[in-house]
């Protein structure tokens, strides 16, 4: 990759990050000094993507534990902790450095190991879902993406799109289609330009056009905010729609994450927090306005697939294959 999403710098305390609302137009790296500053850069999703949230919000606890006792950075991280609901890595990332602070002799040095364990364990996990996915990629093959789960949205390189570029490296050829992902267009933003900026063909769709190219795929590849007990999946809003398209035309559906994203706390997609975004997303386009003053505005930024719709879901141990019920009880024991 040519770009890097985060970087802590001890020296100064500060949290560099690619801002990602720039994109495509300029690559332009945002600096992050307090608490306040990372929690703003998750909610306005200058930083996003649920890995690299997590990441993100643990660097944030680090910037907290240099100057303040442990009241001060529980409060820090719980303040973190409500930048976004859905995407669980960012309250898992929190949970596990609070239990840091209960723990810790030396607060700020076991702080800031535990925010690089994490991020570490990140890139560690976008390379196995890419070795254990790439096999799905056949010679040739269409894949319609989804949002973006592509290292823009890691600290590696991605979830979904780790499984194209190890695919790329194993000599396989294939064409990639990028669902626009309106309101805030990760897909036409984000995915169209790591991908091509990696050689790799993509053809961005508006995602009112993911029907009427679904037939010609082999295969759809999407990533994942927090996946319940059963299975089923929260991802950008659209991912479901996909999942029924692509079921009408028999194309296998997969979802790729790192175990990070599973909430083993809820039974199933009911229990997941679905984040609302405000009305201007919508509203506006470009920063002109696209709606009527008096229409009311929809912005649910999630939705949940269900479980039965979902293919395989990839991750840094296998491919998980349903009953996901029992498979996910099994993956509970394993990693606890
Ligand atoms: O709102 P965003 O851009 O943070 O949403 C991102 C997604 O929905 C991704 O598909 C998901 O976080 C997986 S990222 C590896």
């Amino acid at each position: 990759m040519q770009f890097k999403t985060i970087e802590y710098n001890k020296e100064t305390n500060e949290i560099v990050i690619l801002d990602q609302t720039r994109l495509p137009a300029e690559e332009v790296y945002m600096t992050l000094k307090t608490v306040d500053d990372v929690y703003h850069a998750i909610k306005n999703m200058n930083v996003r993507g649920a890995p690299l949230i997590g990441v993100t919000a643990a660097y944030g606890v680090v910037l907290a534990a240099a100057s303040g006792d442990r009241a001060d950075i529980i409060d820090a991280a719980d303040y973190i902790k409500s930048a976004r609901p859905t995407a669980v890595n960012l309250a898992w990332a929190i949970e596990r450095m609070k239990k840091k602070i209960d723990t810790a002799k030396e607060l700020f040095k076991e702080l800031l190991h535990e925010a690089q364990a994490i991020e570490e364990e990140d890139q560690h996990a976008c390379q196995k879902m890419g070795e254990f996915g790439a096999a799905l990629i056949t010679h040739n093959a269409k894949i319609m993406v989804h949002c973006n789960a592509g290292a823009l949205a890691t600290c590696g390189i991605g979830t979904a799109l780790s499984i194209l570029y190890t695919a790329r490296e194993r000599g396989k050829k294939f064409t990639v289609y990028s669902c626009e992902t309106r309101p805030l267009l990760q897909g036409a933003r984000l995915t169209s330009w790591e991908l091509t900026a990696n050689g790799i063909e993509t053809y961005t769709i508006c995602d009112n056009m993911a029907a009427s190219y679904m037939a010609e795929m082999n295969l759809v590849l999407v990533g994942a905010d927090r996946i319940a007990r059963n299975g089923d999946t929260a991802n950008k809003i659209g991912t479901r729609g996909l999942a029924i398209i692509a079921r009408y035309y028999t194309v296998p559906f997969y979802v790729a994450a790192p175990i990070s994203t599973f909430d083993f706390d809820i039974t199933s997609g009911n229990e997941i927090p679905i984040e609302i975004r405000c009305d201007d997303e919508v509203r506006t386009f470009n920063e002109k306005k696209i709606v009527a003053d008096k229409a009311k505005i929809c912005n649910p930024a999630f939705d949940v697939t269900p479980a039965e719709l979902i293919t395989g879901i990839i991750t840094e141990k296998g491919i998980m294959k349903p009953p996901y019920e029992k498979n996910i009880r099994t993956l509970i024991g394993d990693v606890k």
